[in-house]
């Protein structure tokens, strides 16, 4: 049977990032987060503790014992006001010590960040699975998307724990383990790591089997929650939206320059195509005939249908300058009219366009062809055929890119949630273009970024895949 270890955890209280101290009329003025509060006349004992939580901090015990001894009890009332106002905002940071050395430190990310002293570090816990750890500006740190605080490890001790604690430990363990920190500085470690929602119960099954009646985040994978909670405002206060951190230039071009490889001008509507190209339904009747489709007609897509196609769907209507940088009009809608997404129609069978895998150029309304067949082209295309159910032989599938850098440049937190937002326009504006086409269209869910990005010869972090189409005849 295990037994408990009962030190006490203690910390040093001390300002965060947030937090600043400078002089006011007859007075200080405190910053945290934007607010400011100013103390007139602080009197030299309360101005002493004020300087340490500034520079180097000090636990809370030690600055009270020393108002208390100052015979000033008003300076004891305005400290605890003044570590309320900073604690209300995030802008105070615990810090965990180990002969008097820094050990770890807790940071909010957020203002909404509450600090719980008490709270539970007892019995067997161990690392949640969605604990991580990363570095941050030369330091190691433990976060979580379920928290909403930072935990900076300053020596290698602490991140033995971290270590020993991906299999489920209880003090004692730990004290056993690490006698250097047993006490005290293990327990302040442990009550870091708790306040960061970086430790779970030792029983926590945390999603391994389907969830029944268990925790809200159970069926959440790593990925996801981390992608949800970091690309949306609420538990942090990093630098969020278009915040122009590319401020350094201008963005990458709107029109991708254009790629080594034969041009094709494509059809337009209503310039001596066939009449099926042309032949478009009225919108509230495209809007409840919309399905996908993936049993092609005998015949397969025309050149002409592919043209009004991406004509209508993906074409810029017009290119316009604004804020200094060029932006697209386009049937879908793009967050900050950046346009990131590129359409490369990849041509299985298509009457009058021979296979092969093409960039299409959404200003001149043209393609590029910019590979061969080959069996990096027969791959893609049984991968997304069998994605795509199976059903009939592929007609076109588009790969869409995103060029990322243009969305980067401007936004911040949120960039990739974005792109993957726009990509949703671009699908719903294609399934509606398809449908008033007579054509079948499919969205598929996901593919192989790394195989395109071999086929078409493209960076996969400058211009990964992002998003998937297959488009034929209808049946
Ligand atoms: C984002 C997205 C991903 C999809 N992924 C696939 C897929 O991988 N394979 C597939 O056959 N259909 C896929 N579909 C089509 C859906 O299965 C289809 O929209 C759904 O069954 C509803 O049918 P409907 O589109 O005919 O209304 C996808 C649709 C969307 C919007």
């Amino acid at each position: 049977m295990l037994t408990t270890t009962t030190a006490a955890p203690r910390f040093d209280v001390l300002f965060g990032a947030h937090a600043r101290l400078e002089p006011a009329d007859d007075g200080v003025r405190i910053w945290a987060r934007g607010a400011n509060v100013v103390l007139r006349a602080p009197g030299e004992a309360l101005s002493r503790a004020l300087a340490r939580l500034a520079d180097g901090g000090a636990t809370e015990d030690a600055l009270t014992a020393e108002l208390l001894l100052s015979g000033d009890p008003a300076a004891l009332f305005s400290l605890v006001g003044i570590l309320r106002f900073l604690d209300e905002r995030g802008a105070l940071q615990r810090r965990a010590l180990l002969d008097e050395r820094p050990l770890a430190t807790l940071t909010p990310a957020s203002s909404r960040f509450r600090f719980d002293a008490a709270a539970a570090v007892e019995g067997s816990r161990k690392l949640s699975r969605f604990a991580y750890l990363r570095t941050v500006d030369d330091a190691l740190c433990v976060e979580s998307p379920l928290g909403s605080a930072t935990v900076e490890l300053h020596d290698a001790r602490a991140a033995a724990v971290a270590l020993a604690l991906a299999r489920p430990c209880s003090r004692d363990d730990l004290d056993a383990q690490f006698p250097e920190l047993a006490g005290a500085p293990l327990a302040a470690l442990l009550t870091l790591l708790e306040n960061a929602r970086a430790l779970v119960d030792a029983d926590d099954a945390e999603g391994a089997a389907p969830p029944d009646g268990g925790s809200s985040s159970d069926w959440w994978e790593f990925h996801d929650l981390l992608f949800h909670m970091r690309t949306r405002r609420g538990r942090h206060d990093a630098p969020y939206g278009g915040t122009y951190r590319g401020n350094s230039g201008a963005p990458p071009p709107l029109v991708k320059p254009r790629l080594a490889g034969e041009t094709i001008t494509l059809p337009r509507p209503y310039a001596g195509t066939t009449a099926s190209a042309n032949e478009e339904r009225p919108f509230t009747a495209v809007l409840h005939e919309r399905r996908s489709l993936r049993t092609y007609g005998p015949e397969p897509l025309t050149i002409e249908q592919l043209g009004v196609f991406l004509y209508h769907a993906v074409r810029y209507q017009a290119v316009r300058e604004g804020d200094g940088f060029e932006h697209a009009v386009r049937a879908a809608p793009a967050g900050g009219a950046l346009h990131e997404l590129e359409v490369y129609p990849v041509v299985a069978r298509c009457r009058g366009l021979d296979p092969g895998v093409y960039h299409y150029r959404p200003l001149e309304h043209e393609l590029t062809r910019i590979a061969e067949p080959s069996p990096l082209f027969e791959r893609l295309l049984d991968d997304a055929w069998t994605t795509a159910n199976r059903e009939s032989p592929l007609n076109v599938y588009f790969q869409i890119t995103a060029r990322t850098r243009r969305v980067f440049w401007k936004y911040e937190s949120m960039a990739y949630a974005l792109i993957l937002k726009n990509l949703g326009a671009l699908y719903a504006t294609m399934y509606l273009v398809a449908t008033a086409l007579d054509l079948a269209p499919c969205a598929l869910g996901g593919g192989d970024s790394e195989l395109f990005a071999a086929l078409a010869q493209l960076d996969p972090c400058e211009e990964p895949a992002v998003g998937e189409f297959v488009l034929g005849s209808r049946a």
